[in-house]
């Protein structure tokens, strides 16, 4: 038998960069479009493998790239791969803000012909103060954009908005989002899912996403939703749909996805079961109130390898917290958050976008915008040609 040489070991970005199939034909396109020849693309966006697989996509279309990351995001080893491959990084690990703005100053040195962002802090920085030659660019988020949406007079170029595109609240909301919550509570617990009784609160995207993955894994599922047309939604969804108190008396699992502070407080110690397990998957980490429950309970257990708090009440009952009630999916033992796929499509629409801006396809009336239809189309085509 002949002989084979042994491979370099693979890492986590070869393994994601390989699984991002829609990116990889776009970036095979764009060795031979060059939408970005001679163009600089300055990205504040978090430093991950994920968005390696999008920044690589965007140098195979020629544009040099300037990065920094988002605060308390940047992976070093992240940060490493991009330099060996020649991008500029201006970015450290820091949850300092005053060292995160200093990299965001620096891409704005760097004058970059298109901005990728992420939150709005790199437009923030240009509007009313534009230096020639920035055409524009693209905003990931939803936060993003409610933040940018004052400022469009000043920005007054096309900033077309990825998180409103609907491919990305089917894709990432509802799907990834859910699948990647309900991965975290076996991840974290190790517990089963048959037979037991679970509340969701909130049945937005995510909320839906959530709401499915346990009843697909034999959960009973509860949904609690603010909104009485929401909630007959889930009701109509078959979806148990009790009143608050009952749904938190009944509940083995709570599950909090609002948006909104303070869903499950120390005033609902009374009515939860022993052992309750709580986990949160809104973007703050105020939808529990961690601080009231550590402060109710006569005991505190940590099993932190696991990101797991135990309270003791003074009754003898034990409630459980996962990851301090940060988003569950980004905390605990490896927390990899939203899967592959839903980020192929999210950093494809990017892509996609950031050429139409490149190539003067969209004018300062799109600022502040959705993904134009048409790329929304040519985007889910690409991806069911390749699922085919
Ligand atoms: N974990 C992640 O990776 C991840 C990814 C995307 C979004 N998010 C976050 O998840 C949260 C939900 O996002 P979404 O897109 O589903 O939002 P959404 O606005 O579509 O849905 C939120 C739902 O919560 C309901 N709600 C509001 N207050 C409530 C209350 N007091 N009790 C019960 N229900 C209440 C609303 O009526 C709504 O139906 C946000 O904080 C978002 O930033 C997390």
């Amino acid at each position: 038998m002949a002989e084979t040489t042994p491979a370099a070991p693979s890492t986590r970005i070869d393994w994601v960069g390989r699984s991002c199939r829609l990116l990889r034909a776009t970036a095979a396109e764009f060795l031979t479009t060059r939408p970005f020849e001679g163009l600089t693309i300055g990205t504040g966006i978090h430093l991950e493998p994920k968005t390696v697989a999008l920044l690589t996509t965007l140098g195979l279309g020629g544009a040099r790239l300037v990065c920094t990351g988002n605060l308390n995001s940047t992976q070093p080893e992240t940060v490493e791969h991009l330099r060996a491959q020649g991008v500029t990084v201006f970015a450290t690990q820091t949850t300092d803000p005053a060292e995160h703005a200093a990299s965001l100053d620096a891409i704005i040195a760097e004058q970059p012909d298109l901005l990728l962002d992420n939150g709005g802090d790199l437009f923030a920085r240009v509007a009313g103060r534009r230096y020639p030659g920035l055409r524009g660019g693209t905003e990931e988020t939803t936060s993003g954009r409610t933040r940018l949406v004052p400022m469009r007079a000043a920005l007054a170029m096309p900033v077309l908005v990825i998180n409103d595109s609907p491919i990305k609240q089917f894709a990432e909301n509802r799907h990834a989002v859910g699948q990647s919550l309900f991965e975290s509570y076996l991840r974290f617990t190790n517990r089963s899912t048959q037979g037991k009784r679970v509340t969701v609160f909130g049945y937005g995207a995510c909320g839906k996403g959530t709401a499915a993955c346990f009843r697909n894994a034999f959960a009973g599922v509860s949904v609690v939703d603010i909104d009485p047309v929401t909630t007959l939604e889930a009701h109509l969804d078959g979806f148990a749909t009790p009143l608050r108190d009952q749904a938190i008396r009944s509940a083995d699992i709570l599950v909090t996805v609002t948006g909104h502070p303070g869903i499950v407080t120390a005033a609902d110690l009374a009515l939860l079961k022993d052992g309750a397990i709580l986990m949160n998957g809104g973007h703050f980490p105020d939808e529990i109130d961690a601080a009231g429950l550590r402060a109710s309970a006569v005991e505190i257990e940590r099993y932190e390898a696991e990101g797991i708090e135990t309270f003791r009440l003074a009754d003898g009952r034990r409630i459980h917290l996962l990851g301090g009630g940060h988003m569950a999916n980004l905390a605990g033992p490896r927390p990899l958050g939203n899967t592959v796929e839903s980020m192929d499509l999210g950093f494809a629409l990017q892509a996609r976008c950031l050429e139409r801006v490149a190539r003067g396809g969209v004018g300062a009336e799109a600022c502040v915008v959705p993904v134009p239809a048409d790329i929304d189309a040519a985007v889910a085509t690409a991806y069911l040609d390749l699922a085919r």
